[in-house]
């Protein structure tokens, strides 16, 4: 199973941090959007997020434009078909991904390796609308996808010994640090992190402290780089959301299920930095 040509779909945060760090890598990247639009938005994230790494000295401008000449965008999912891996990173509900990935198995030859970067579903439901079980594995990247050094390998019910070591390998290659988990909700750092970040939400919610005292107490008190609430804002709300229902969904325990505020601020658009506006206000930034 050698992997050059890598398909992304999907390139919201984490697919267009998936496409940086696969071009970056010196591999070949189709990307794929849905509209004209929304994949300019995701080609113009890769670039900044290059310019980002350009100014603090992780990249030179000769490895920048070799892998800007390395993504192609498209909005034809056909495109994709002569790659040799494709991860999956679009919205975190079952039914989409099942149709992304039943698209996929008719347009790719029997070799190409699938993956989802689904942060909470289960690998094994999403494989079951393809013929290549066997060959379906999860890949989880964490946000930003080019500073995080993790990537959360998922073993889907069928998943084969040679599908998961190409996915280390792959992984590795990206200079990914890769943990291996069974095909359970949340995976090890959701089933961990999400849980938190309800607490935290909830604890705002009965007015226990303010918004930044709650930052402020973890950042602190507990050396982590972010306090949960900007956290929340930075993965975004209404992914966090999504998240939260697949897992209470699956557990039917309510240390999952997403406080009242939560679900009110993804229907008021209030989704985090990608709106503007979560628990704080970005738009002058903006
Ligand atoms: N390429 C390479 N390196 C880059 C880069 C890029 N495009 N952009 C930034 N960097 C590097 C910087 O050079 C710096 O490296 P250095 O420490 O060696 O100098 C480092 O990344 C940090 O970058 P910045 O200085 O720009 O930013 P901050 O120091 O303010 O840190 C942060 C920003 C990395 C986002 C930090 O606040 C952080 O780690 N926050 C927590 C993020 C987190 O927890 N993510 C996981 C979310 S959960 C998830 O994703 C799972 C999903 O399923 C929900």
């Amino acid at each position: 199973m050698e992997i050059r040509r890598v398909g992304v779909v999907g390139c919201g945060l984490m697919g267009s941090g998936i496409v940086e760090v696969c071009a970056r890598g010196g591999y070949q990247v189709a990307v794929r959007e849905v509209n004209d639009d929304l994949l300019k938005k995701g080609l113009s994230r890769v670039e900044g997020s290059m310019q980002r790494g350009l100014q603090r000295g992780k990249l030179t401008e000769a490895d920048a434009e070799a892998a800007r000449g390395r993504i192609r965008g498209t909005t034809n999912l056909r495109d994709l078909a002569q790659s040799d891996l494709i991860i999956e990173a679009v919205v975190e509900q079952m039914d989409l991904k099942q149709q992304v990935f039943g698209e996929l198995d008719e347009l790719c030859p029997p070799q190409t390796v699938f993956a989802s970067n689904t942060s909470s579903l289960s690998i094994t439901e999403m494989a079951s609308v393809t013929t290549r079980r066997e060959r379906f594995l999860g890949m989880h990247f964490f946000n930003p996808v080019p500073v995080m050094k993790l990537v959360e390998l998922i073993r889907g019910l069928q998943t084969t010994e040679d599908t998961m070591a190409a996915g280390r390998r792959f992984a590795e290659s990206l200079g990914k640090t890769v943990v291996v988990c069974k095909d359970s909700p949340g995976f090890i750092v959701n089933l961990l992190l999400v849980p938190y970040m309800l607490d935290a939400v909830r604890a705002l919610e009965l007015g226990i402290a303010t918004k930044e005292d709650i930052d402020t107490a973890v950042v602190l008190g507990l050396a982590h780089p972010m306090g949960p609430l900007t956290l929340l804002d930075y993965v975004g709300i209404d992914t966090t959301y999504f998240i939260a229902e697949a897992m209470f969904q699956e557990f039917k325990d309510t240390r999952y299920a997403a406080p009242p505020l939560m679900k009110q601020m993804v229907l008021a658009g209030l989704h985090g930095r990608k709106t503007g506006r979560g628990f704080y206000d970005y738009s002058e930034k903006k």
